[in-house]
Parts: C-alpha cells; structure tokens; sequence
C-alpha cells in the first residue's frame, strides 16, 4: 500500500518550492494530499497542486463532508510534511486551533509531523515562534531550523526553507523508519538533545595548488546527521571537504583542515550531549605549507621529502575535556568511526581504549564498501564490553542503530533506572543476560 502523506502548505512565497517536494513524494509512490491554507493559494494556485497530486484540494473541512475530511485525513495519515510553515500557521498549531482543514489535521495527526519554517529572520527569531516552535518540538513534533541565505527580499539570513530535496530525504526516513509492517515509530529519543556530527576528510595543504587528503565523502556522517535529526535532535554537522547538500535542519560548519575541524568541534561539542566523529582526520599535516606552488627543479634528482607534524586528536581531546570535567556531571556521550582493513576485535578494543571513547564504529574498507558507496556495515564496540554487528545496509539504516546506541547511554547517564523496577517490568528478562543491555534495548525500543 502507497504510504499516505499529507503536504500542508503555509502562506509563504516558498509555497513554490513545495511543488519540488511534491513532485519527489509522489514519484516515490507516495499517495499525497495537499492542504494548503487559504492564503498559501495566493502564491500557489489549486489547479496546481491537484494537477501535481492527482487528488482534490481544499483548505476548509466543509468539502466532502460525508468522508468527515478534517478528522479522517489525519487519522489516515503515515506522515505530515508542513512546508513552508510560516509563524503564523505555527502558532495556531501550537496553540491548538483547527479553524482550518490544516490545523484540523494536525489535531488527529497521530503520525510524524514535520515542520519545514521559512519566513523572514525577524520573525523566526521573534520570542513568540521561538515558543511555539519549543511547544510543538516538546510536543512530538520535528520542527526543522530553517536554512541561512538569501530570503525574499534583498536580505539574508535565517529563513530560508532547506533544499525540497533534503525535506524529501527526511521525509522518506520517517517513513521506513520503525519496525517493518507497523506505522512508522514516533519515537523522538534525541528531542531536545544537541549533538555534534563530524564529515568528510580533512585536507592538509602542501602548497597553494596541493593537499594531502583522503576519501571520505561524507555520506555517512550526512546520514548520521539526518536521522538524528529525525529523531528530534539538534545538529551541528562539521563538514570537511564535502560536496553534498546540507541536511535540512542541521546548522553545517564547513571546515578544511584538521586543526579547524579541531576547533570547530571543540567549540560545537561544549555544550553537546554527544559527539560523532565519523569525519576521516588526517593524523599527520607538512610541516611547513609553502606558500608559492612547489616546482620541478629540472635535474632529474628526487625531491625534497616533506615532512610531517602529528595533527591534534580531536576525539582523544574531547574525552580529556570530558574527564576534567566530569565533576560537573558532564556526560557527553563520545563516538568514533574507524574505517579499517584490519577489524580485528583486538585492533578495536584496543583503539576505543586508546580514544577514551563510549562507542567505537568499525566498519571495513573494501569488497565494495567504504568511501563514497550508498551502503555501508560495521561492528560497534563499547566501552563496557558489548558488540553489536550491524549488517551490510544503507548508510542512514546504520546510522539509525549508532543513535540507538548513543540514545541509550544518554538515557542512563540522565535516568539512572532501579534494576528492582526493571525486575519488576521485565519478569523473566534479566536472567543471565547484562542487567544494563535488557534496560538499555527496553529502552531504546
Ligand atoms: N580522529 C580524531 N582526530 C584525529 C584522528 C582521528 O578525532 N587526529 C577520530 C576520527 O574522526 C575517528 C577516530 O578518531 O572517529 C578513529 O580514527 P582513525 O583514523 O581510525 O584513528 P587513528 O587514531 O588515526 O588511528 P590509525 O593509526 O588507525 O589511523
């Protein structure tokens, strides 16, 4: 059966955009329902989006009112999209009122829903959309930030709606999320929570025209930031050298070497609950960086070596900083990444105590996997011993299970459970099984 959305169009100029992302849902074979609000007809007409959807299209309930339209599209529903939600259409959501078919939907919406805002920079950052955007992320909801750039007008700023192609990307992820043959989870874990993504490889630089660099695209650590985003969480995704298109909803710091990424991490993760560095750092930069391009001197003789500093181990650093400050209760969760031709369980023990880590992601190099392939597999070690195998998937399936894992030491960091309750919860579970694994996979679910 095609999955149903619903697309809820607010009365913004980037209701034109919507038509992009209404395109990409139905062609994915997505039933779609447009409800726009009235005034969004101003800037995009019904002829076209019930040209582009192939359903009817109404903004009031009392169309069809034998099918009870303002109650059984929500009830229906597998997911609402609202792109562009303007802060009006937000602060009747949040404030509850179903004066039209949209926020009427959005009442009996027992499904994912997700906010794509545009609108103007004062207006996002108005206390008032700020509270409201707070009340609908508390209630369940994922309210996207909006992108940063040119808005309607001659200005710039915060507003922006994110790339449709990006919405869509989230879209489909709260779609196949969950478990198979049941409507997708609703299962915010992360809301609330900041977290800090690096990508790609970094590059250090000979001379103006050379680097040294490796291959990481960055695909994985998108995907990690886009479902931690669908999830509910706040992301800032350091990006090394990557030419992808920004995650909706991520704040991105683009960076080049090893010493910004370094510093751009260190600053974002201050105040993270969790850190995942699945970006490639180069271990090693020139010792000097020439400034004028590096030439042959025409004797035939080699060249002169280059030689090489250690770069700052980002991931080691944060679990100093993290040491030093755990008086504090500071409990930031830490994950590495480790592409390797060698995964011995022994090499990764060995490295996730070396790093100081919670999690340490070993995923092979090779054999079709690893750098710039849609699909990636690995085995993820933890600190207190654990393994879990993540078979060969798309990139954002394993991304999904890092999250699980990571929402799971958060979990008992903030809640630390009475086994006796779980006992009590879970007859028959405990026996022979790690008392923290049944609390941490009930959890998690
Ligand atoms: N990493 C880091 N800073 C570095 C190097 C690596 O934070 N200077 C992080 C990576 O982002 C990754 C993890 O450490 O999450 C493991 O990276 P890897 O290159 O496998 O580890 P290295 O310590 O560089 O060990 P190796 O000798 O195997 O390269």
């Amino acid at each position: 059966m095609p999955a149903r959305v619903v697309l809820g169009v607010g009365a913004g100029i980037a209701a034109y955009k919507a038509c992009e992302l209404l395109r990409l849902l139905t062609e994915s074979g997505s039933r779609v329902r447009v409800v726009p609000t009235a005034d969004a007809l101003r800037f995009v007409g019904e002829v076209t989006w019930a040209a582009l959807s192939g359903e009817p299209v109404t903004t009031q309930p009392w169309t069809g009112v034998e099918d009870v339209p303002h109650v059984r599209l929500g009830q229906e529903a597998d997911l609402v999209v609202v792109a562009p939600a303007t802060a009006d259409l937000m602060a009747r959501a949040a404030a509850g009122m179903a004066d039209d078919l949209l926020t009427a939907t959005l009442l009996t919406a027992r499904c994912p829903v997700l906010f794509a805002p545009a609108m103007h920079t004062e207006m996002w950052e108005h206390p008032a959309t700020q509270a409201n955007v707070a009340l609908l992320r508390h209630r369940g909801a994922i309210v996207l930030d909006p992108a940063v750039g040119r808005l309607t007008g001659k200005d710039s700023g915060a507003g922006r709606l994110p790339e449709p192609a990006e919405i869509f990307a989230l879209a489909t992820h709260l779609l196949t999320r969950g478990h198979p043959g049941t409507r997708p989870a609703r299962d915010n874990d992360l809301a609330g929570r900041r977290v800090v993504v690096s990508a790609g490889g970094t590059r250090e630089e000979i001379d103006p025209v050379r680097f040294i660099g490796n291959w990481s695209s960055g695909l994985q650590g998108y995907a990690l930031a886009r479902t931690a985003i669908a999830r509910g969480a706040e992301v800032t995704l350091v990006a090394a050298n990557v030419s992808l298109s920004d995650p909706a909803g991520a704040k991105v710091v683009r960076v080049t070497s090893a010493r910004e990424m370094h510093d751009a991490v260190m600053a974002a993760a201050a105040t993270a609950a969790a850190v995942v560095m699945a970006a490639a750092v180069a271990d090693y930069r020139p010792a000097t960086r020439h400034q004028a391009k590096l030439k042959k001197d025409g004797t035939g003789q080699a060249p002169e070596p280059i030689h090489l500093v250690e770069n700052p181990d980002i991931l080691a650093a944060l679990a100093t900083r993290r040491t030093a400050a755990s008086k504090t209760g500071n409990e930031q969760v830490l994950v590495g990444f480790a592409a390797e031709t060698d995964t011995s369980p022994q090499a990764a023990k060995a490295k996730l105590a070396r790093k100081g880590c919670d999690l340490l992601v070993v995923n092979p190099v090779g054999n079709g996997l690893g750098f710039g392939t849609a699909d990636n597999e690995a085995v993820v070690y933890r600190a207190d011993g654990s393994v879990t195998e993540i078979p060969r998937g798309p990139k954002e399936a394993l991304a999904d299970v890092v999250w699980d894992l990571v929402a799971c030491n958060l979990k008992l960091s903030v809640t630390p459970v009475n086994p006796d309750k779980i006992h009590r919860k879970l007859p028959g579970l405990i026996e022979g099984v790690s008392t923290w694994r049944v609390v941490c996979s009930h959890l998690s679910r």
